[in-house]
């Protein structure tokens, strides 16, 4: 029920639209709009609103304002990203390069934004885990003891039906047939994916080395020096994001297999046996599609269930793996990322890598069907007695409880692609909004490219003043946008296509009164907030805060 009333402030009258509602047996009163300063202009205003909040309620109804969820292919979602100012396919000008890409002023902005909110969420809000950031090419020794100069291994193959040409893994050969045909593969040959290089411009004196396949090294030949200068203590894992490179026999599928990508990587280190230290979540909200090795081998279904249940009937092994599994799958989830889109499944006996003792995939279920999206293998003492083994440094660390020295086990390894990751929160936040008739991106603002686009509502003097004032005050702090080119709906638009979550708008009102309007991306939604406030009212809703707790919320409808 709505109903007008009317406060005295400083002497002055001002009329508001209050809604009564009943919410967990008590019943809340909240202003719901401003009405004006008169009687005459109060009732007026408030019987347009009532009835445009019953037409959105009836369309509502009618489903004719309806946000759907659009599923999209990855050739069209590489179209929108291009389209859009995210990535584009690298040396476009000459034809591009399969496996290698661009991003453009956009995609820089979310790539950034999620490997800042992958640190924050690994390293800044824990104790026991730091960073290093090693180089990309390094002594090519490390790649002899990791392994990946003998055992890293694809091999090619071509579909002698279709033509099609991929790679496959070891493990595969002589079980897979073609993806898009189902005809037989011919094997071409082994194929090591590491890129060489020569290091020193002098060809007879050039050493050969290897651009980094994976960051992971980097973390265990660093990992004495780190432990004995951040003075950490066991359990502790070792953090990097950066770049590898695999010379894939089969780029595909846009950012999902490149030859260039980022990856964020953690090496957890224990003392063998030790146990872990966190609890598992009881909640019925993180339950999760569980498929083990022995479900796949019985042509089992995955099962849905609590990662702790999955632990506690020794469907995981380790404290720790079930552990790290729920942190990752929570990670995607907390920012924004469809549960239901996720499932663990483990590796197979004859599908882990070299150094794994047990692997568990975070799979997420992309336009062409279930795939890896973050790996989390157990990877034991295998690096460290490789790298000790081959440097003949000691790299054992001294127990000062039994007085014994001993090579800590990684028994975790959370290791992500930072494009597969995009790829899901740009798949995961794309709607389509019927009444709008537009692409809403609704990425959680802490991923937004951009964070607010602010509009003089017309090219007026005074209104592009204020409105750049505003804009030059909030750059200092956000990367927001300046824009008063084309009709306000439009605007609106553009922006909710490449998920800006706030667009503020400065009108005749912002000039007397100093404050604005604030649509809210998701719901269009229009509060009115005070010039003053917003950078904070900004900062407190980027962090999950209700922009309704900070303003009026006023006529959508009629201001659109
Ligand atoms: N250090 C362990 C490691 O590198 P991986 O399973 O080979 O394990 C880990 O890779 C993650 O890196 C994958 O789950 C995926 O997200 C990403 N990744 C691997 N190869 C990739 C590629 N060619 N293109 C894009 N991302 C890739």
């Amino acid at each position: 029920m709505a109903f007008i009333v009317k406060q005295k402030i400083k002497g002055k009258d001002y009329y508001y639209l209050r809604r009564s509602f009943r919410k967990d047996g008590k019943v809340i009163s909240k202003h719901i709009a401003y009405l004006g300063k008169t009687r005459e202009e109060a009732e007026k205003r408030a019987k347009e609103i009532i009835k445009n909040m019953e037409k959105f309620k009836e369309e509502k109804k009618m489903g004719k304002i309806n946000m759907i969820k659009k599923d999209i292919s990855i050739e069209d979602m590489a179209s929108f990203c291009k389209r859009k100012g995210f990535v584009y396919s690298s040396g476009e000008i000459y034809g591009g390069l399969a496996g290698f890409w661009d991003f453009g002023n956009l995609g820089v902005e979310l790539k950034s934004n999620i490997k800042k909110e992958w640190w924050k969420f690994h390293v800044y809000n824990r104790e026991d885990v730091i960073g290093i950031d090693g180089a990309i090419i390094t002594n090519p020794k490390v790649w002899e003891a990791s392994g990946h100069v003998s055992s890293f291994v694809d091999i090619a193959v071509v579909c002698k039906k279709c033509g099609n040409k991929t790679k496959i893994d070891k493990f595969e050969l002589g079980k897979v047939n073609c993806e898009k045909c189902g005809g037989e593969f011919e094997t071409k040959g082994e194929f090591n994916p590491m890129f060489t290089t020569q290091v020193g411009p002098i060809k007879q004196d050039s050493l050969k080395s290897y651009l980094r396949p994976e960051t992971a090294q980097l973390i265990f030949t660093n990992f004495k020096a780190v432990y004995d200068n951040a003075r950490m203590k066991l359990p502790f894992g070792i953090a990097q994001i950066g770049k590898a490179f695999r010379n894939e026999i089969a780029p595909r599928d846009f950012l999902f297999r490149t030859r260039e990508f980022e990856q964020m990587e953690i090496e957890y280190f224990i003392k063998p046996e030790q146990k872990c230290l966190y609890k598992l979540s009881d909640s019925e909200k993180n339950k999760i599609l569980v498929y083990s090795s022995e479900m796949q081998t019985k042509n089992k279904k995955a099962q849905k269930m609590k990662i702790r249940d999955a632990y506690k009937n020794k469907i995981i092994k380790t404290d720790w793996h079930a552990y790290w599994l729920e942190q990752e799958f929570l990670w995607f989830v907390n920012l924004g990322a469809n549960p239901e889109n996720f499932r663990i499944r483990q590796h197979m006996d004859d599908e882990r890598a070299h150094y794994a003792s047990d692997c568990w995939d975070l799979e997420y279920r992309f336009p062409f069907g279930w795939k890896e999206l973050e790996g989390i293998a157990n990877r034991g003492d295998f690096d460290l007695r490789q790298h000790e083994k081959h440097s003949k440094k000691d790299l054992k660390i001294f127990d000062l409880l039994t007085k014994e020295k001993f090579l800590p086990h990684v028994v975790c390894e959370p290791s992500l692609g930072l494009g597969r990751a995009l790829l899901v929160f740009m798949f995961d936040s794309y709607f389509y909004d019927k009444g709008r008739q537009n692409i809403v991106l609704k990425l959680n603002p802490k991923l937004s490219p951009i964070k607010a686009a602010i509009f003089p509502i017309v090219k007026k003097k005074n209104f592009q003043k204020l409105s750049r004032e505003i804009y030059n005050e909030l750059k200092k702090e956000y990367n927001v946008i300046y824009d008063e080119s084309g009709s306000i709906g439009r605007r609106y638009a553009r922006n909710d296509e490449i998920g800006t979550p706030f667009c503020i708008t400065i009108d005749g009102d912002s000039v007397k009164n100093k404050d604005v309007t604030i649509r809210d991306r998701n719901t269009a939604k229009q509060f009115r907030i005070k010039i003053k406030d917003l950078k904070n009212v900004i900062q407190k809703i980027i962090n999950n805060e209700k922009l309704s707790d900070f303003g009026k919320i006023i006529d959508t409808r009629t201001k659109v």
